[in-house]
């Protein structure tokens, strides 16, 4: 029940009336019994940093940020996470409050402090780890645009031993991978990349152990899409994730089924950033199985 005392979460962006967070935090924070409530917030780009120092002053808690805001909300926030900033987007915010009020009049100023971070690609490892472990493995990756971009830093700091990124257009490849190496060089590690096209897709696959696609292929309502790779470029030890959620089973999925490869469908990504999320606002553990219930009942799954 909503009352005095209820504390706010919630998700902004722009549009933002399709959603899937609110049915899945509230039923999290309903089963643990917390006093919050998440609800979606409609932000217009040239009203977001309004919309920060709105939720400064109202108190809000935490923020999920979604499109087009992940990047732009980084010069609102006090504090970034590595990970977070080694993407280049946020999409979780964490406000803290300093209930000193006497010293917030002295200087006019909201005390709080805003961290940002990034859990997309916490997301997708979890997902995959639900499954096999990463470590020591060679994975693949299509796409190379924002998806992409928050997936391979998130693997490739994970102690994975290989890594290919293959795009349509190679150039834009060719940059993450130049940017995922500088920026892995400087927190110390140092593993294989390679930027590829599409052409070398088969090859790449050949032995690989993971292969991820954050391309848009398939997705609602483009679901007769020809999948990205067919099911004669898989082996049975592979794991194939297709990030994209709607329709639950892709065209990608239905491929690498025929191939009796490990399927891990893309709503699971989706789960686990939330869950990260909530245990970032909440410090503790999230109900994982209450929150994904909700999640595919939201999904029509
Ligand atoms: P997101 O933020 O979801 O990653 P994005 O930044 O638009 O979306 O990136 C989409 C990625 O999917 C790009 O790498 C794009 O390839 P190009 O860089 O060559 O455009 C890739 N993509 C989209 N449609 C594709 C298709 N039909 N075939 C192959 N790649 C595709």
């Amino acid at each position: 029940m909503i009352d005095g005392k209820t504390k706010i979460l919630g998700v902004m962006g722009d549009p933002i009336e399709h959603t899937f967070s609110p049915a899945m935090h509230n039923a999290g924070l309903k089963e643990l019994g917390m006093n919050y409530i998440y609800l979606p917030f409609h932000v217009k780009p040239e009203r977001l940093s309004f919309a920060i120092d709105g939720a400064k002053a109202l108190g809000i808690q935490g923020f999920n940020v979604t499109i087009p805001h992940k990047t732009n909300v980084m010069k609102h926030l006090n504090q970034i996470d590595q990970v977070a900033s080694m993407i280049g987007a946020v999409n979780t915010i964490q406000f803290i409050y300093d209930e000193d009020i006497e010293s917030s009049n002295q200087d006019n100023e909201i005390n709080v402090t805003t961290k940002g971070f990034n859990t997309d690609g916490y997301g997708c490892v979890r997902a995959i780890e639900e499954k096999t472990s990463i470590k020591n493995k060679k994975v693949t990756i299509t796409g190379a645009g924002g998806a992409s971009r928050a997936v391979a830093f998130q693997i490739a700091s994970s102690g994975i031993e290989e890594l290919s990124l293959l795009n349509r257009n190679l150039s834009k490849a060719e940059s993450l991978v130049a940017d995922l190496k500088t920026n892995l060089a400087s927190i110390g590690i140092d593993i294989g990349i390679n930027a590829y096209g599409i052409d070398d897709l088969k090859r790449e696959l050949s032995d690989s152990d993971i292969f991820i696609d954050t391309t848009p292929i398939g997705m609602y309502p483009n679901v007769d899409d020809k999948a990205i790779a067919s099911a004669d470029m898989f082996h049975e030890d592979l794991l194939v994730n297709d990030i994209v959620y709607t329709p639950m089973e892709t065209s990608l999925i239905k491929e690498a089924k025929l191939a009796n490869a490990t399927v891990v469908p893309g709503y699971k990504m989706l789960l686990y950033q939330g869950i990260r999320s909530f245990e970032i606002w909440l410090g503790r553990e999230a109900p994982v199985d209450v929150m994904e219930k909700a999640l595919l009942d939201v999904l029509g799954i």
